[in-house]
């Protein structure tokens, strides 16, 4: 197993291939569409053209790819920090504290970019990934919050 940066002719469709699952983890009323497959494809693209914004890397297990990485360059308010977009293991390789190799890649790259912070989103639910940020030392900052509405009887 290696982490290595992502190579376009070798990773891209593996990549993309994971989206729709990626999505449909996190947001349960996510309906993976095509168009939403041509929009990560166009992201995909331009973000290996942009490597000072994008570091994407993959733990590759020998010619097979084990799970990817994907961290942006953002800024916001309060400044600029490198956001942790997609963490990604396909099932086999889940459960065996692989994610940690990725999150160190990610890291490292952040710290080269002459950043200090790392932020991320996760689902409260996706409890397999809050357990590996955690771990990794990320804490809550900010709550999103949700109300369900039900409809007026007709
Ligand atoms: C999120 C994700 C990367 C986490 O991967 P993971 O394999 O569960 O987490 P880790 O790599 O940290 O592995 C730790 C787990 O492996 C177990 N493990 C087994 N062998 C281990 C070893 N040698 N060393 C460390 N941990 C080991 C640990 O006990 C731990 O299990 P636990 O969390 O049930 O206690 C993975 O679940 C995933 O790809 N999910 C789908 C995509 C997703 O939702 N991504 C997050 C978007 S925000």
């Amino acid at each position: 197993m290696e982490v290595r940066a992502y190579r376009p002719q070798l990773d891209y469709r593996a990549i993309l291939g994971a989206q729709c699952d990626l999505y449909q983890i996190n947001f349960p009323r996510f309906l993976c569409s095509p168009a939403f497959l041509a929009d990560q494809a166009q992201r995909l693209r331009i973000a290996a053209r942009r490597p000072f914004e994008n570091g994407i890397f993959v733990l590759a297990d020998e010619a097979a790819l084990a799970g990817f990485i994907w961290v942006s360059v953002r800024s916001d308010l309060q400044g600029p920090y490198g956001s942790v977009d997609q963490v990604y293991l396909w099932p086999l390789y889940r459960h065996r504290g692989l994610g940690v190799l990725l999150m160190d890649a990610a890291h490292a790259y952040i710290r080269q970019q002459g950043l200090e912070l790392a932020r991320l989103y996760v689902t409260r639910d996706n409890d397999d990934a809050v357990r590996l940020y955690e771990r990794q030392g990320y804490r809550v900052t900010r709550y999103e919050m949700e109300r369900a509405e039900s409809r007026p009887e007709s």
